[in-house]
């Protein structure tokens, strides 16, 4: 299954039990000074969950664009050594707004792993809160999991909340066991661990409380559900990749990477991290642009000048002295401007906004080298 494909198939299974397709909104939170971008799927509707705004419709679906750098989520530093973090990525979601709860969460969960995407279930490892009984008898009688796969954790991993002020909840994920030979070999090596075995790709946020300033937490009007499921690690879940990035999703951007530095497959490999780096931050900054947003220094230009220039900064250890992340860009521009046409619209202002940028670094280079936070 392609990139294109598992997102087709994933909202038209949950179209087809009545939830309405929802565009992804803009990286930018609309009327949120809060959040400096959108950073699940969530974002776009959380003033649903606490009953400040009205929709014409109880379930929703989407594939959202989400950053997470620079605020409560932040992945920048994990990029490059992590297979499967990034700063730019989509997330799949279904949406409960006061209508099915835990129950129905997780038997869609299980049924679009299992029959739709084909994943066989004895490699599939919830989790859930270790206070939440309800939902641990749910995975055993819904999903028929045996109690030796499923694995109770404590908030840090199983409580979800946007932000430190919001809707939040209880949360159970899915986890896919990639087999022995990524473990770290200890004997109680479950989810949870660090290890790259198994790996966490669906989030089920069962919303029902509200996080105030002080950390207190109130009821929502209504019980609700929010999950996150990770596109990039489905793909690479689904295609057998060792990571993220050997997927048909971010191939033809390395492949325009290495077209630049003129690598032997081999030299690509053991560059591996300044590869993943350049085609993540790629994706960020072609979408970030298209949403509006400018290199500065303040807030959220601040972040983007940030990865703009780690971007660089890793394409220096490849040899790439001049500008380069039109190119790069251009990439990310004709392999995901089908479904996300903003970024086809605004082609011009992305190759021109990254181009001045470069200069513009290059310029402050040769004046005061490299800053120390280009790390
Ligand atoms: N909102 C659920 C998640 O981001 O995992």
């Amino acid at each position: 299954m392609d990139s294109n494909e598992l997102r087709t198939r994933y909202l038209a299974f949950f179209e087809e039990r009545g939830h309405t397709v929802v565009p992804s909104s803009s990286l930018v939170p609309a009327k949120d000074p809060t959040l400096l971008f959108a950073n699940s799927g969530m974002v776009p509707f959380k003033d649903v969950f606490t009953g400040a705004e009205q929709k014409p419709y109880t379930r929703a679906t989407s594939a959202q664009k989400c950053v997470r750098a620079g605020g409560k989520h932040n992945d920048l530093e994990e990029v490059g050594p992590s297979t499967r973090h990034h700063v730019f990525f989509e997330m799949l979601g279904n949406f409960s707004f006061g209508d099915y709860f835990k129950r129905e969460a997780i038997a869609y969960a299980w049924d679009f792993s299992t029959r739709v995407l084909g994943l066989d279930p004895s490699r599939l490892w919830p989790t859930v809160n270790h206070v939440d009984d309800e939902a641990y008898d749910l995975w055993r009688e819904v999903a028929g999991v045996p109690e030796d796969r499923l694995t109770r954790l404590g908030d840090e991993d199983n409580f979800w909340q946007m932000a430190d002020v919001g809707p939040c909840g209880y949360n159970s994920e899915i986890f896919y066991d990639r087999g022995e030979r990524y473990g770290c070999g200890k004997a109680d090596c479950r989810p949870g661990c660090d290890c790259d075995r198994f790996w966490e790709y669906w989030n089920l946020v069962f919303m029902e409380f509200f996080q105030d300033e002080n950390g207190v937490r109130t009821p929502l009007p209504k019980t609700n559900v929010d999950t996150g499921l990770g596109f990039e690690r489905t793909l690479a879940i689904l295609q057998g990749a060792e990571s993220n990035y050997e997927t048909d999703l971010f191939e033809p951007i390395i492949a325009r990477i290495q077209a630049l530095t003129g690598h032997s497959d081999e030299q690509r490999k053991r560059e591996y991290i300044a590869y993943r780096v350049i085609a993540d931050h790629s994706r960020a900054i072609s979408f970030l642009i298209a949403d509006g947003v400018l290199p500065g220094n303040e807030g959220r230009s601040y972040v983007l000048r940030r990865i703009v220039r780690r971007a660089i900064r890793y394409g220096r250890r490849l040899g790439l002295d001049g500008p380069f992340l039109s190119d790069t860009t251009a990439a990310v521009i004709e392999k995901m401007g089908g479904h996300y046409t903003e970024l086809v619209e605004r082609r011009q202002v992305i190759v021109d906004t990254v181009r001045r940028e470069e200069e513009h670094f290059a310029r402050t280079l040769s004046r005061v080298g490299w800053p120390s936070w280009t790390s």
